[in-house]
């Protein structure tokens, strides 16, 4: 049995392409259907109602697709809006749960730091997933909410020094914390890996959201059988500008977008 039918995937914006490149990477022959609400970006400095209702909103467009799976690729509404997974026909799956684990397997010294939006830091998603598989780690997080736009704007460069020193500031409490481990929390965060890095300094493992999700998503369809055995396409939508997407949408994903971007009125989709 097979399942030739797209992934669905959606972000608040570009930040959902930084997992949409790793399952490209791991799942090579899957069709994928991207959404990135770029109208209402960012999700993560808002109240968890508003995300709520967003991310069902941003659901049922990629149901009326004829996904096959849904995946949030998104920090913030994996943190919030889990609860909608009840209500979906298809298979839903998230990017907290995988990062976590990721961590627990990785760190040495129990010491997990984590940083996302200010929505998913105060919803502990991490930490409390992190302390059932880990129950004596220590956890420091810290949000930072400028990492959004920046990556949005398309500021990535680890020689961007705006960004340098607004990462500097967000990550010294970590650094402090001396975790080994460290949580991109936030799926646009992975865009600034190197800044990151080069802040957070050599020892400490960085945990890519999309990497964790990508093989949690390839072992769920092996086990269901829903693998497409020819595909290989990926479609992408946005609610506004698909020109100030594509641009930095083809940094992030290393390649050009040759099907280019439609944009799509999610208020039709409510
Ligand atoms: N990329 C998102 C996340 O993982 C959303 C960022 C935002 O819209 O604030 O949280």
């Amino acid at each position: 049995m097979s399942d030739n039918r797209p992934i669905g995937v959606f972000d608040s914006g570009l930040g959902g392409l930084t997992v949409v490149r790793e399952l490209k990477r791991l799942l090579p022959n899957e069709d994928i259907v991207y959404f990135g609400d770029t109208g209402r970006v960012p999700y993560g400095t808002r109240s968890n109602d508003i995300v709520k209702k967003y991310a069902r909103e941003d659901e049922a467009f990629l149901l009326s697709q004829n996904v096959k799976m849904i995946i949030a690729a998104c920090g913030t509404v994996s943190s919030v809006a889990y609860m909608t997974a009840d209500e979906l026909p298809v298979p839903f799956l998230e990017v907290v749960t995988p990062a976590a684990k990721a961590a627990a397997e990785a760190t040495k010294n129990g010491r997990i730091g984590v940083i996302g939006t200010p929505v998913t830091i105060k919803s502990r998603s991490h930490a409390r997933a992190i302390l059932r598989l880990l129950p004596d780690a220590l956890i420091a997080a810290n949000s930072c909410p400028l990492f959004v736009p920046l990556v949005e704007e398309g500021w990535i460069s680890s020689d961007d020094s705006v960004t340098f020193s607004v990462a500097e500031r967000y990550l010294s409490p970590l650094k402090a914390g001396d975790v080994d481990t460290l949580i991109m929390g936030c799926t646009h965060y992975p865009a600034l890996r190197e800044t990151i890095a080069k802040v957070m300094g050599e020892g400490v493992t960085l945990i890519d959201p999309g990497t964790a999700t990508a093989e949690m998503v390839k072992q769920h369809l092996e086990e269901k059988d829903m693998l497409n055995p020819s595909g290989g396409k990926c479609k992408y939508f946005v609610s506004d500008r698909p020109d100030a997407f594509s641009k930095t949408a083809e940094i992030l994903m290393g390649e050009s977008i040759e099907q280019g971007v439609s944009q799509v009125d999610i208020f039709d989709y409510i």
